[in-house]
């Protein structure tokens, strides 16, 4: 059968994902130590600015998971029980990667951790920005500096996602980049739903 895997809702909010990214991660690592100055009042607005798009984002692809025309809520359902197979298959002890639907089951945790990382990342950049608003809580319970801290490593947790993402879309999945980027068609098997997938080794 062919079909579309990721359908133009899916990719878009995707593509904004990965450019907003790149310009939190930019303007993000300016506010932290800039390497030449001037630019600290347009780093900062764009960092907000591009925050709560991302936010925003982020919202509406929650609820086009649930409740949108193409829902794919039930791709990123974790498989608990599969994943110690999963890891065998990416420690190379395995030849056979599960794979039921569209993402296997460390990509399902994987995605689910991205957007917890990126509600953590909106709490505490609205603390860091707003201390005296309604994170006034957290702040005093945690401390400023604590925040900013919390906030630099969720960074370099998105960041390691990023380029773990990318390798392994490379290695395991290159065919995905066009269908996610360019939304190409692919043949999909209609056999059993777990589908287990000999990974060529040669
Ligand atoms: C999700 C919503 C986000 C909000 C509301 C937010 C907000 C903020 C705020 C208010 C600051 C402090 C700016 C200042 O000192 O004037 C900040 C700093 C920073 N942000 Fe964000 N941010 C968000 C997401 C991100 C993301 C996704 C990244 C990286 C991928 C990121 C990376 C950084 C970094 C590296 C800093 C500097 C921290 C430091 O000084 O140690 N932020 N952010
Ligand atoms: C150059 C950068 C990127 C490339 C080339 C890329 C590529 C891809 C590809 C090919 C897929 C489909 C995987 C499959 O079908 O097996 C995918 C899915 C996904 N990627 Fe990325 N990605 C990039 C950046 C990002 C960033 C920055 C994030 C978030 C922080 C992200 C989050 C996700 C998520 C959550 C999915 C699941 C599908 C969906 O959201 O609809 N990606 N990516």
């Amino acid at each position: 059968m062919t079909t579309t895997t990721h359908h133009w809702p899916q990719r878009t909010a995707h593509i904004i994902n990965l450019l907003l990214m790149l310009v939190l991660a930019g303007t993000g690592f300016y506010i932290h130590r800039p390497l030449v100055g001037g630019l600290m009042g347009l780093a900062r607005y764009a960092h907000i600015v591009a925050a709560f798009v991302l936010l925003v984002n982020l919202a509406w692809r929650i609820y086009y998971a649930f409740l949108g025309q193409y829902k794919d809520a039930r791709e990123f359902k974790p498989q608990l029980q599969a994943l110690p197979r999963q890891i065998r298959y990416y420690l190379f002890l395995s030849n056979h990667e599960v794979k039921e639907g569209l993402y296997n089951p460390l990509q399902r945790l994987a995605y689910l951790a991205v957007v917890l990382l990126i509600i953590l990342q909106g709490v505490t950049g609205y603390a860091l920005g707003w201390p005296e608003g309604t994170m006034a809580v957290l702040v005093n319970a945690l401390g400023l500096a604590e925040i900013r801290a919390l906030h630099y490593l969720i960074t370099w947790f998105l960041l390691t996602f990023l380029i773990v993402h990318l390798y392994l879309v490379l290695t395991e999945t290159p065919h995905a980049l066009s269908e996610m980027f360019l939304g190409r068609q692919q043949l999909l098997s209609t056999g059993s739903p777990e589908k287990h997938v000999a990974r060529d080794r040669a």
